[in-house]
Order: C-alpha cells, then structure tokens, then sequence
C-alpha cells in the first residue's frame, strides 16, 4: 500500500482536536457509550455498509475502536485509524488493524477499502473546504461502488434549540458542563465543555463540529466523488427509507463510491 506524503507531517503539526479528544472527552462520554450503544450503532454500521465476510473496512477515526472490536469478526479486516496515541492503546486487542493516521492524508492506497465509515462526528470538524477535502480523502480509498457511511448531530434537532446549557455528574464523581451554540446559518455547533474532576481538576476545551443537512449532503457527495445513497439515523437504520425529521437523533449519511 502506497503511503501519502505529508501524511506524517499532518500528524505532527498540532490540531484543536488534540486537546477536545484527549481525557476531555474521554473522561466526559465515558459513561454514555455503553456497550448497547456500541451494539446498536455497529449493527447499523454493518447493515447499512452490506458488509461481508471478504470485506475490507476502514473505521476512520476509530477512538478506542468500540465498534472495530463489534464488526472484525464478520469480515476479512477492519482497519482502525485515529490520530490520538492513547485511544489507539486502548484499542489493542479489538481484532482490528490499528493504524495511527490523519484522516485528512490517509496512509493508504486509492480503493484500497471495500468500505469506510466515520461515527460521532468525526470527520467535519475543519472550514467546509476542509471538511470537502476531508470527504474527497475519505472516498479516495474506498474501491469503485464501495460504500461509505458517515454519522454525525441531526443539524434539524439542533436547529429547533440552537443554544443550549447541559450539566450533569459523572457516575464516579465529578461533573460536566456543556454551552452549545449551533448556527443554523453555517451548519457549525460550537461547544464548549468543562469537565471538574473528583479531585477539583478542571479540564476545558471547545469544539466546532459542522453538521450538513439532507439537502447540503448530496452536492457534497458528489463533489467528492460519490453518490448519496441514503439519509437515515440510528433509529430508523433497520426500516425502510423515510425522510429525516427533526425527531431522528442523529444523521447518517451513507454513499456509494462513483465508478
Ligand atoms: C468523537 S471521537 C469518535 C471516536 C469513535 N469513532 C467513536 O465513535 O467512539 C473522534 C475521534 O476522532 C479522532 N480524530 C480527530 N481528528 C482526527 C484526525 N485529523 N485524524 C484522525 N483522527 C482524528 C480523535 O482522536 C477521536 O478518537
């Protein structure tokens, strides 16, 4: 497999993600990724994709590769790419291939992937030209008529309580509190997070997310060379395609690699 250059370099250069996904976030979702989650979510993954038993896979910013380590039974390969050294410890042993990269130059060949997904937001967190080219990378290494699936915030939820304060405590002490101010006008969520530790540490970050809308996903996948198969979220993954409505708690973007 041919490496990209720059890749390295990429990783290197220091990002405003590095400190948001460190023990920020970590520590603050720890809690609501439950095992059932991570069923639920990796069962729509593997539905959603088609995947089979000869299958290559790529979990594209994989954090600790909760769904990696669900889905590398039922194919020949998952191979699990995160930018951050200590989730990637954590994810040793999952069964997937761990490979620390940045999305956004891919350490992999074109069509090297009979599909790919992102969850929880992982890929737009760049301006939108970034977020395009982020995109165009992501189907760069899926094969011709692969598939790639990506998931993040229903901006149509957040739209209709666009800023908002949530505070809760950790089950082992602690609490966290979040401002998030989405502007529909842009599509970006600015977040920002402080996490108060048992011990009174504090750790603060904030992050800006880009959630696209059912209508700006189509143009933005065949831009990227790619042809939007399907809107859906998690709750509706196993019926039949309907319209994403407000009520559906997150997006899932699935599309085909253009031959
Ligand atoms: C919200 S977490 C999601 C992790 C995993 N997909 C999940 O659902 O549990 C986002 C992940 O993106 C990774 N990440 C952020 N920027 C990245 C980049 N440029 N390249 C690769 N990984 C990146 C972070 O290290 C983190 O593990």
């Amino acid at each position: 497999m041919g490496a990209v250059p720059g890749g390295r370099a990429l990783l290197t250069e220091p990002g405003w993600t590095d400190s948001w996904y460190g023990d920020l976030y970590d520590e603050s979702v720890a809690d609501l990724l439950t095992p059932r989650l991570s069923e639920l979510e990796s069962a729509a993954i593997r539905r959603l994709l088609g995947m089979g038993s000869a299958d290559r896979v790529l979990d594209l910013a994989c954090g600790h590769a909760r769904h990696a380590r669900l889905l590398a039974p039922c194919v020949r390969e998952v191979v699990g790419l995160d930018r951050d050294a200590g989730y990637l410890a954590r994810a040793r042993g999952s069964g997937a291939d761990l490979v620390r990269g940045d999305l956004r130059a891919l350490p992999f060949a074109a069509g090297a992937f009979d599909a790919a997904y992102s969850w929880y937001a992982s890929l737009f967190v760049y301006d939108d030209p970034g977020n395009e080219a982020a995109l165009r990378e992501a189907a760069r290494v899926v094969r011709p008529g692969g598939r790639l699936l990506v998931q993040h915030a229903n901006p149509l939820v957040l739209a209709r309580r666009p800023v908002e304060r949530t505070e809760r405590d950790l089950p082992g002490g602690g609490r966290v509190a979040e401002d998030s101010h989405y502007d529909p006008g842009t599509g970006r969520d600015r977040l920002k997070r402080r996490l108060t530790r048992r011990d009174g540490t504090v750790l603060a970050g904030t992050a800006h997310l880009r959630y696209y809308t059912p209508e700006e996903w189509e143009p933005l996948a065949r831009r990227a060379g790619l042809r939007l198969v399907r809107i859906t979220s998690t709750s509706q993954a196993e019926r039949p395609p309907e319209r994403l409505d407000e009520h559906a708690p997150d997006l899932i973007a699935l599309a085909e690699k253009l031959e």
